[in-house]
Parts: C-alpha cells; sequence; structure tokens
C-alpha cells in the first residue's frame, strides 16, 4: 500500500486523487489480493448515491485481512485481547490463529444454514469471539450487523425486523467494569414478540443461567462439533466488489436509526489506505484502539483497518475507569503499545481523575495518538498531548463518520502538519466544500460553513438498507450533487478544518450519535407524556448532554421525581440506557411558533443558561411559556 512520508507526498498524492480518482485507486488497489480484476475503477452517479468502485471485480476480504499474512506471516500477532479484570489472562492470536478461529466459525454459521447475502446480527461484549464473528460473517458473504451491548431489547428487535435478519451471535452475559449486561436475555425480550428468527449462537462466557429457546444453539457444543470434521480449512466465499459487507445502523436527525450500508472493495481499499497513512504505520507496530466494535471506529480501526495492514490489534473488553483510572496507560505499557486511538470523552474524563494515574506508567511505547468521534476541546487536546504523549507523539484528530466508512479530514502522523482542535486536511480522494445555508458553495478561507463532500470516495455509504430514497433524502437533497455530513466546519488560512458540532438535531453524546427525534419519541412512550423536545447542552465530559423537556398529563397532581423516573426508565427501555436524558424538567408548553413548530433555538439557550441571549419571543405562540421553563430549569439544577 502506498504510504506517504512528507508533505510534498501527501500534495503530489492529493492532487492525483482529485484530478485522476480512478487512476489514484487503481494504484492503490494493485496492494491487495483479488480472485478477478475490476472492469471500470470508478462507475455510477454520485449524486443519486449510486457510485460504485471497482466494478466486476471478485474478491472476499479475509483474504486480505487474513490469510494473506497467515501466509505471509503466521506468528505475527494479530489480536492481543484484555480481559476487564486485570487478573484474567490475556488471550493473543496469530495470524494464522486467527485464521483457524475465524475458518472455524465461518463453518459453524453454514452448519447453522448462513448463506451468502444473509443478515447476522451481533449482539456481544468485547471478547476475542466477536471479533472472529464479524470475520467470519465476511468469510462466508453474509452481511454482519453488529448492535452495540448498550441498546435495548426494542432497538434489536427494530434493527432485526428492518434488516430482516435471521441470525443472531450473543452470549450470556458481557462484563464492562463492575457491571453485567445480560445481553441473551435482552435477546430473549426482543424476539418475545415472535420475530421469524432462525437460529440464536449463544456463547456461554460468563456462565449465567439463561433461557434456552427451540432456536438457540451453543457456541461452544457447535465449535467442538466443527473442530471434530477438522473440514474447515475453506476458503472464502467469492464476492462481488460491490456486495455488501455490513449494515450498521446510526441515528439521524429524523426516525429512526438507519441502516447504513457498506460494500466489500472500497471499503477494504479505504479502511487499509487509511490506517496506514494516518497513523504512519510501521510493520510491527502494536495499535490500541479503544473503541467498541458497537460503532464505526471499532469495526474500521479495531478489526478491518489494521488486520488489512498485518497489525497487531489490541481488543479491551472493560472501560478505561475499572479498575481505575490508569487502566488505559496499564494496558499500553503492558502491551507495548505504540498507536493509541480513543475518543475526547475519555480523554477528558481521564483528566479529570488526575495526573497521578499516569504516574509509574510507561509509556514510552507510544509513537502516535488519535482522536475521534468528536471534537476535542484545547485543553483536553493539550493534556493529551503533554500528559499521554509526554510533548513526542503526533496527534491524529480524525474526522469521519459510519457513512463515509473510514476516516476523511485528518493530519498525517508526523507527516503532515498538526493543528491542535483542527482535523486539519483532508486525506487523498476527498474533496471537502463549505456550503452556506442557500447551498452556494463557499470559496474563501477563514470561514464557517456545512461541511459537504464533493466528489465519491471509495468507501462511501451505498445506501440506507431497504430504503434508498432515504438515503438520498438523509444526505444527497439537502444541497444537490454533494454529499451533506450534517456537521458545520471552519476553514481556516491555510485551508484546514475544525469541525464546529452537528448543525442539524444529531447530538453527540460521550462521542456516540443520538438523534433528538429518537429520544422525544421514546420519552412519549412514558405513561402521561403528552409532548416532548430535547436539545443538545454542552457537558464537561461528555461533550454534550441531553436535556429533555416534558409537558404531561395531570401533571399538577403528580409526584415530578416519580414522573422523571418512569421516563428515564421508558427511554432506557427504548434505547438503551446511553440515551438517557442527563437533565429532565416538567413544563407545562413549550415555545412553539404560531404554526406549532417548536423553537428549538430558545430550547437550546435556555439548556445552555444563556437566558440573557435567548433573543425575540413575540413571534411565539405563547411567549410566557419561556419566563415557565426559565423558572422550572433554575429551580432544578440537580441532573438525573
Ligand atoms: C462527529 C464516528 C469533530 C461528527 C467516527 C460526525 C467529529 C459524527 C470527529 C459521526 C472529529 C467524528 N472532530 N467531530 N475528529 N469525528 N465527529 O457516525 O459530528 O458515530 O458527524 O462516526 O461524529 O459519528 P459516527
Amino acid at each position: 500500500m502506498m504510504k506517504i512520508t512528507s508533505f510534498q507526498a501527501y500534495h503530489v498524492a492529493y492532487q492525483k486523487s482529485i484530478e485522476s480518482p480512478d487512476e489514484f485507486w487503481e494504484e492503490m488497489a494493485q496492494y491487495f489480493s483479488w480472485r478477478q480484476p475490476w472492469q471500470e475503477v470508478l462507475s455510477g452517479d454520485f449524486a443519486s448515491a449510486r457510485s460504485e468502485w471497482f466494478r466486476g471485480a471478485k474478491l472476499n476480504i479475509t483474504d486480505n485481512a487474513i490469510d494473506r499474512h497467515a501466509l505471509a506471516q503466521p506468528h505475527q500477532m494479530a489480536l492481543i485481547w484484555e480481559p476487564n479484570d486485570p487478573q484474567t489472562p490475556t488471550r493473543s492470536f496469530t495470524y494464522l490463529q486467527l485464521q483457524q478461529e475465524v475458518m472455524k466459525v465461518a463453518e459453524m454459521l453454514r452448519t447453522l444454514g448462513v448463506k451468502k447475502g444473509d443478515r447476522v446480527c451481533i449482539y456481544m461484549g468485547m471478547v476475542p469471539e466477536l471479533t472472529f464473528a464479524v470475520l467470519a460473517c465476511a468469510r462466508i458473504g453474509a452481511i454482519h450487523s453488529v448492535i452495540f451491548g448498550g441498546f435495548s431489547a426494542k432497538s434489536i428487535a427494530d434493527r432485526l425486523e428492518d434488516a430482516g435478519a435471521q441470525f443472531i451471535i450473543t452470549m450470556d452475559a458481557a462484563q464492562r467494569g463492575n457491571k453485567m449486561i445480560p445481553l441473551k436475555s435482552v435477546v430473549d425480550e426482543a424476539l418475545s414478540n415472535g420475530y421469524p428468527i432462525q437460529k440464536v449462537l449463544v456463547l456461554d462466557y460468563l456462565h449465567t443461567p439463561c433461557n434456552h429457546a427451540h432456536h438457540d444453539v451453543d457456541w461452544k457444543d457447535l465449535y467442538q462439533q466443527v473442530e471434530a470434521m477438522n473440514a474447515y480449512a475453506t476458503k472464502g466465499q467469492e464476492m462481488d466488489a460491490e456486495d455488501p459487507l455490513f449494515i450498521l445502523y446510526t441515528s439521524g436527525s429524523t426516525g429512526k436509526p438507519k441502516g447504513v450500508v457498506h460494500s466489500t472493495a472500497g471499503y477494504m481499499v479505504w479502511t487499509a489506505f487509511t490506517f496506514l497513512n494516518v497513523f504512519q504505520y510501521q510493520p510491527g507496530e502494536v495499535h490500541f484502539c479503544t473503541a467498541d466494535v458497537g460503532w464505526v471506529t471499532g469495526h474500521s480501526y479495531l478489526i478491518y483497518g489494521p488486520l488489512l495492514n498485518g497489525a497487531t490489534s489490541v481488543m479491551f473488553e472493560g472501560v478505561p475507569n475499572y479498575p481505575d483510572a490508569g487502566r488505559f496507560w496499564e494496558i499500553v505499557a503492558k502491551h507495548k503499545v505504540n498507536l493509541f486511538y480513543t475518543a475526547p470523552t475519555a480523554i477528558r474524563s481521564l483528566m479529570s481523575a488526575g495526573d497521578e494515574w499516569l504516574e509509574g506508567k510507561d509509556l514510552s511505547s507510544l509513537r502516535v495518538l488519535g482522536s475521534v468521534g468528536e471534537p476535542i476541546n484545547q485543553e483536553a487536546w493539550q493534556w493529551y498531548h503533554d500528559r499521554v504523549g509526554k510533548g513526542n507523539c503526533p496527534i491524529v484528530d480524525t474526522f469521519w463518520q459510519t457513512e463515509t466508512g473510514g476516516i476523511m479530514i485528518s493530519n498525517l502522523a508526523g507527516v503532515t502538519p498538526q493543528k491542535p482542535v483542527f482535523a486539519t486536511l483532508p486525506l487523498p480522494g476527498v474533496l471537502p466544500v463549505l456550503l452556506d445555508d442557500q447551498g452556494m458553495e463557499i470559496t474563501e478561507n477563514n470561514v464557517t460553513g456545512n461541511l459537504c463532500f464533493a466528489q465519491p470516495w471509495p468507501s462511501m455509504i451505498r445506501t440506507t438498507w431497504g430504503d434508498h430514497e432515504r438515503c438520498l433524502l438523509n444526505y444527497f437533497t439537502t444541497y444537490p450533487g454533494y454529499y451533506f455530513t450534517g456537521d458545520g466546519a471552519y476553514r481556516d488560512e491555510e485551508g484546514m478544518y475544525r469541525l464546529a458540532g452537528r448543525v442539524d438535531d444529531v447530538l453527540n453524546v460521550s462521542g456516540h450519535r443520538i438523534g433528538t427525534a429518537e429520544v422525544e419519541n421514546a420519552i412519549n412512550h412514558a405513561p402521561q407524556v403528552i409532548e416532548s423536545a430535547v436539545v443538545g447542552y454542552p457537558h464537561d465530559i461528555k461533550g454534550q448532554g441531553i436535556f429533555a423537556f416534558v409537558i404531561c398529563d395531570h401533571q399538577h397532581e403528580m409526584d415530578i421525581p416519580s414522573i422523571q423516573t418512569k421516563i428515564v426508565k421508558t427511554v432506557v427501555e427504548q434505547i438503551g440506557p446511553i440515551a438517557k436524558p442527563d437533565r429532565l424538567v416538567i413544563v407545562s408548553g413549550l415555545p412553539k411558533t404560531r404554526s406549532g413548530k417548536i423553537m428549538r433555538r430558545i430550547l437550546r439557550k435556555i439548556a445552555e443558561g444563556e437566558f440573557e441571549s435567548i433573543g425575540d419571543t413575540t413571534t411565539l405562540l405563547d411567549p410566557s411559556v419561556v419566563e415557565e421553563i426559565i423558572r422550572i430549569v433554575t429551580a432544578n439544577k440537580v441532573a438525573h
């Protein structure tokens, strides 16, 4: 794979990727093993989200992520698993061992009846078997759809149905810090409405008691059967370049989460290229991405990107503050981590725990630090740079999205300039533009605008599962001819980008995307709730917190704390604990225009405590509600 190692080489590569994308990506594609070459590098139509990359080519991504390395460097470590409890032994797998495990799980899935194109939902904790399951799906051509372990039964049921999945892979329970999450019983509940599932493969991990349904199959039993057959040494299924590799559900500004679809070849080329270049990976280095595989970062930079490059990837089961706030640094020291990739939320929370947790930890192996998922603030950037990196490690601030498949805007570690709190420059193949609200391109610098991409890139979203219109509507129609990120960005005098947060109704809470409409919809399921409005507000650790304003029936006769508790419980049931409102107030009215539209701008100001700058309220149907809400918010400072 082409590694860009100077600023000048970056300029040359960038220029070429924009002027002759076909030639540029054709060259990058030479580094992979293909079963059959492509007929055309880029075809289709960007404006209607019908771009195709490497059309006609045949491949299996695991040929490149596993088999190639299992042959060339069988004893190189592929996966190091660090358990939740530091006393539990580490498990590690060389490329040869990873290949064996993935082949076995692939065979297990085949035995269950999983075929090419079938959707398989994976709802597991961060254990090696999760990685095997993902790669096993890819190997047999099944479309994996990983669901983060923090989502509720209702969320799983919605996703199963939307994806038309017939198989689930889960485990009895997962552990994160001192919490235990009973995954299997959540799956049972998701299926309790009679969803026609074919098989549920269950890994008995913590040996907690579970119900057994007729469709349940025990992972270990099947594993032993397959192992005894010893007939699993098969190649991966031959896939078309554009065959879907996975579906990952993510929140938008309207409706239920949508299934973002990524295809095989473009995603492979992009994740491999960006991992190598952004982190400037050197052969033999150990990469630790702290993200959960339930999110896109775990897909692209814990599993696919590093493995495609033959790197060693660290997978951590637990949480940053268990057993204490030094855990990440212990893992870095223990496994001699060179590349460390985490989210600003984690950085802020570890920073607030104090520097003493860094003391005595040998961080000298660290070479590059990465940040992802939300804007990083200056203070957190500085602490990361000075205290974790000891001033020696470049920080890559990587901007991208579930829909982009991989990193879009970032400096290349130590190669292109870094600028604190700036994602900086686009990667080769990425053509960012800033548009004003009328859709006019802003060409000058020192400006803020709506961030769009003007050219297709190999790992762009292909569709939203089962509903291409929705894909068009969400990303390609706001500004015709452009892919719209939903983010605002500032461009400085050198053309460097700083992300300024979402400009739509999507929140970013602890680096997790949540739609305000989704939370409102969940709240509205609570008994007595008549209407609700949810906005984000700045939160010291989480980046953004969720602020809910709720109108209830008979609220005057009710005990407010008990209504609040019921509402929070409903949100947890509908979505999961990640969507719990941080603050929730019961009000008697919401600021609405005469046409009935909720003025979120006003609620945002109130949530931020900016009561003085609310602005004009005379266009409201009933301006007095604003005073009432302010009164309630000031009286009710306690967080929930
Ligand atoms: C935000 C996560 C600022 C942004 C990979 C985007 C960022 C959303 C950054 C996507 C960054 C991601 N700086 N903001 N470096 N990276 N974001 O789909 O608002 O979970 O639209 O993908 O996170 O979140 P998603």
